[in-house]
């Protein structure tokens, strides 16, 4: 029995995008690629607000996350963190050989522009890695304060994983000034696992020109020399960039306002649901996701078995992530799913509860 994923990624594929995966295979030396790689970097620019070349990443997002610290660390990283993605990417980028700090907000707390500001004043960095939306804890940071802080530090690379944001709030590249905003496509792009997007800086690609060991597979360089004859390094996943290019086609004639606000109404409509049964949401109000909501075990209710007896009715839900695993669980709300979609799993949670407490 398929389960429906109301998990943090992946997310629930609709019909309309395993179709149009289906379309026959082309050559990614053949004009019909071209054709399709154009149309889908204007549709990511037109997405983010920026004139900067878009990569199409044949990986997942931990890929272009190492990739970008490949092309963009020479002095040293500062890696901010607030739960296990973003701590896990310092690790990544000291498992790459370069030098890297880490300042870690409490899981449960953002990266605030304090923090941001008093690491970057020791003039120790050249570059900081940042996680807007922390899907293991369901915390948002303050982008637009601390893209602010950024502002007063042009020597340092600004690179922005918005892995579980991208497409659900809006991402102005232009005025965030970041050298790299990146995501995988199985969160809110609604899309099959495979495949990770990246805006790149002019400054960050000429940055990365005088960089050492960038190897080849993410070597932004060669990303961006293929780009300009909308190609890309090597071998795509096509079929997935048919399927992107379909979204992106329903994201515009949805209205991308509107998806915005659907996703802002899937969140309370779910952040309702969780305290009207004694459950205490994990991320204090005005840095709570809009993409997945992380809520705390009230003390009584046995989640292992609640996710257990969801999927056995065909409803996959999520009981936490890392050093918080059965603390808390996640319910996620994003891509193609609307309200309804939300009321129905309330429903069966509904009927479930009284068996777990
Ligand atoms: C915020 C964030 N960053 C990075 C990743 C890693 O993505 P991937 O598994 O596609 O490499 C995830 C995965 O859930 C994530 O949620």
């Amino acid at each position: 029995m398929h389960k429906k994923l109301y998990i943090p990624g992946p997310v629930q594929i609709a019909p309309d995008v395993y179709a149009a995966m289906c379309a026959p295979m082309i050559g990614h030396r053949m004009p019909e690629y071209a054709q399709v790689h154009r149309r889908v970097t204007t549709g990511l620019k037109q997405l983010l607000h920026t004139s900067d070349p878009v990569f199409l990443s044949t990986s997942s997002a931990f890929g272009i996350m190492e990739g970008a610290v490949r092309n963009l660390v020479q002095k040293r990283c500062a890696c901010f963190s607030h739960g296990a993605f973003s701590a896990k990417w310092h690790d990544v980028t000291l498992r790459c050989g370069l030098a890297a700090d880490h300042f870690a907000a409490d899981w449960g707390q953002p990266v605030t522009p304090q923090m941001v500001d008093q690491a970057l004043a020791t003039g120790k960095y050249d570059a900081m890695t940042l996680v807007h939306n922390e899907t293991s804890t369901g915390v948002m940071s303050p982008l637009l304060e601390i893209a602010a802080v950024m502002k007063r530090y042009p020597e340092v690379s600004f690179i922005v994983d918005t892995v579980s944001s991208m497409t659900a709030v809006p991402l102005d590249l232009a005025a965030l000034g970041t050298d790299v905003c990146l995501a995988g496509v199985q969160k809110a792009f609604g899309l099959p696992p495979g495949l990770a997007v990246c805006a790149v800086s002019r400054r960050a690609l000429d940055k990365a020109k005088s960089t050492p060991n960038r190897g080849y597979y993410f070597d932004f360089e060669e990303f961006e020399q293929n780009d300009r004859k909308d190609n890309t390094p090597s071998t795509p996943a096509i079929s997935l960039i048919f399927a992107l290019d379909h979204q992106l086609q329903k994201m515009f004639s949805e209205g991308l306002e509107q998806r915005y606000a659907r996703h802002q109404a899937m969140a309370a409509a779910t952040r309702a649901w969780v305290m009207r049964h004694g459950f205490p949401l994990f991320a204090p109000e005005g840095c709570r996701s809009v993409t997945l909501t992380c809520a705390r075990n009230d003390g009584r209710t046995d989640l292992e078995r609640l996710q257990k007896l969801a999927g056995e009715r065909g409803y996959a839900i999520d009981n936490g992530y890392g050093q918080i695993k059965n603390q808390t669980f996640r319910i996620a709300h994003m891509a193609d799913f609307t309200v309804a979609d939300m009321e129905e799993l309330f429903t069966v949670l509904d009927q479930l509860l009284p068996q777990v407490r």
